[in-house]
C-alpha cells in the first residue's frame, strides 16, 4: 500500500518497515518469508520470546474463559495468584500490588501513591531518564528532548537530579558530583518536606543503558530514609530478568518502596504491576485510582506463564551466560574499532555507545539490510546501539548477531 492511501496515523517513528507475519523465539518471519534475528524484543518486552508455547496456552486458555474481568466489578481467579507470585520474585518487603496496562500508566500511579502515602507534592527523577509518554510520565522523563517537545505545558512537581555520566574515568568523583546535585536539588528547589518520592531506573533504558552505580543507589536510598520520601524503582525496561536477575536492584541489595514492572512481565501482552508495602498502599484511599482494564485476566495469564518460564532452574544464568558472551566478544571488537567507545551491561540490557550517532545509525542499518538482525539506538542522540535479545536466546544467536554486527561495523567504517 502506497504511504498516501494508508489511514494509520504517521506519529510512530519507524524502526524497520518489515511486515511480520510470525515470530518464533528470537527470530520473526515478514510476509514476504525473509527471516530476522529480533534483538529489539519489542523493545525489551518478549521475554520468553515469540510465541512461547508456556504464553500461547495459557493466553489460549483464559481467553476461551472470559477475556474481561472488570476489577471494580469482579475479582477473579487469577488476581490472587498473580499478586502472590510477585510478592516472592519482588525484592524484600514488596508485597502489595496493583495493576495497570503499560508502564507511562504505573510510573504515574507510583507517583500518585506517593503522594497520597506522604502527603506531599513533589517527585525527584534522574538525568536521562525515561518514564513514559502521558504528561506527568513525560515531565518525568528527561532522555531525548523530542519526547518533550511541542507539549509545554507539563506538569509541575517534578525535578530532575544528575545521574553519573558512564564516561566520566573517576567513577567515585562522578558519584559524588551527582550526589552533590541531588543536596543542592533538596537545599533549593524542592525541600525534603515537599518531596514525596524519589524514582529512579536503577539501569537507565532509553537513556543509553546506563547501570547506576551501586554507591550512587546508596547515595539516593540514604538520602530518602534520612527524609521520609520514598523511593521507587522503576523497573519497566530493566526488570523480568533482563539484567540476569529478577530485578536490577537485585544487585545492588537496595530495597524500593514501590517497584514499577511493566515491558517483560507479560511476554508482551500489554500489562503492568505496581508493588508496595501493604503499610503504604493501606494509605491508598480506595477509590483514588483504579483504570478499566488493569488486572485483565489474560494479561494475568501470559504474566503467570512467562513467571514460570523466568523462574525455571538455570533460566536467569542463562541471562547472565549470554550476557556475557556478547560484552566480552564486543569488547575484543573494540580493540579494532576506536569508534566504539563503551560496551556495557549488565545481563541482557548490553550498550554499544559509539562516539558518532550517525555512525551507530548506519551501522544498524548495515544489520537489519545485510545482516537481517535487529537492533536499536538509544541515548540523547541516538549514539548507542541497544541489544535487548529475547531472554531465551542460544549462544548459537548470540554468536550470529555478533558476526552481523562485526560485519557492519567494518563495512561502515
Ligand atoms: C523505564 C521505563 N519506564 C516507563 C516506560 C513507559 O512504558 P510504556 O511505553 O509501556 O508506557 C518505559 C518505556 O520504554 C521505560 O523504559
Amino acid at each position: 500500500m502506497s504511504d498516501s492511501d494508508s489511514h494509520l496515523s504517521r506519529v510512530w517513528f519507524k524502526v524497520t518497515d518489515l511486515q511480520v507475519a510470525s515470530g518464533t523465539g528470537c527470530r520473526v518471519t515478514t510476509v514476504d518469508g525473509e527471516e530476522y534475528l529480533d534483538f529489539a524484543a519489542g523493545i525489551a518486552v518478549n521475554s520468553t520470546g515469540h510465541a512461547h508455547p508456556a504464553v500461547v496456552e495459557a493466553i489460549a486458555r483464559q481467553a476461551g474463559r472470559f477475556v474481561h474481568a472488570q476489577a471494580n466489578v469482579f475479582t477473579h481467579d487469577l488476581l490472587e495468584p498473580l499478586a502472590a507470585r510477585l510478592a516472592e520474585i519482588t525484592p524484600a518487603g514488596i508485597d502489595t500490588f496493583f495493576f495497570a496496562n503499560s508502564g507511562a500508566e504505573i510510573t504515574e500511579a507510583a507517583v500518585k501513591l506517593a503522594k497520597q502515602a506522604t502527603g506531599r507534592s513533589h517527585t525527584i527523577v534522574f538525568d536521562g531518564s525515561f518514564h513514559g509518554r502521558t504528561h506527568l510520565a513525560m515531565a518525568m522523563t528527561t532522555s531525548k528532548a523530542s519526547t518533550r517537545a511541542g507539549y509545554a505545558p507539563l506538569p509541575s512537581g517534578v525535578f530532575v537530579a544528575p545521574f553519573p555520566d558512564p564516561l566520566v574515568a573517576d567513577r567515585d568523583a562522578e558519584v559524588s558530583r551527582a550526589l552533590r546535585g541531588l543536596d543542592h536539588l533538596l537545599a533549593t528547589q524542592t525541600a525534603p518536606a515537599e518531596t514525596a518520592a524519589m524514582i529512579l531506573e536503577p539501569v537507565l533504558g532509553e537513556g543509553g543503558y546506563v547501570p547506576a552505580p551501586a554507591e550512587f543507589v546508596e547515595g539516593v536510598v540514604e538520602r530518602c530514609r534520612t527524609h521520609g520520601i520514598l523511593f521507587v524503582a522503576d523497573e519497566v525496561q530493566s526488570g523480568f530478568g533482563r539484567t540476569g536477575e529478577m530485578f536490577a536492584v537485585d544487585h545492588l541489595g537496595v530495597e524500593p518502596d514501590i517497584i514499577c514492572m511493566a515491558k517483560g512481565i507479560a511476554s508482551g501482552f500489554p500489562f503492568a504491576a505496581l508493588g508496595t508495602r501493604r503499610e503504604l498502599d493501606d494509605r491508598w484511599p480506595t477509590g483514588s485510582h483504579g483504570g478499566t482494564y488493569g488486572g485483565n485476566p489474560i494479561g494475568c495469564a501470559a504474566a503467570l506463564a512467562t513467571i514460570d518460564v523466568l523462574t525455571a532452574p538455570g533460566f536467569l544464568e542463562n541471562v547472565r551466560a549470554r550476557g556475557e558472551q556478547l560484552t566480552d566478544a564486543l569488547r575484543e571488537l573494540q580493540g579494532e574499532h576506536g569508534e566504539l567507545r563503551q560496551v556495557r551491561g549488565p545481563g541482557l540490557m548490553v550498550a554499544t555507545s559509539f562516539t558518532d550517532p550517525v555512525r551507530a545509525t548506519s551501522v544498524v542499518r548495515h544489520c537489519l539490510h545485510d545482516g537481517h538482525l535487529i537492533l536499536m539506538t538509544a541515548g540523547p542522540s541516538g549514539q548507542v546501539v541497544r541489544w535487548m535479545p529475547p531472554l531465551v536466546v542460544t549462544a548459537a544467536e548470540i554468536d550470529e548477531a555478533f558476526e552481523a554486527f562485526a560485519t557492519a561495523l567494518r563495512a561502515t567504517g
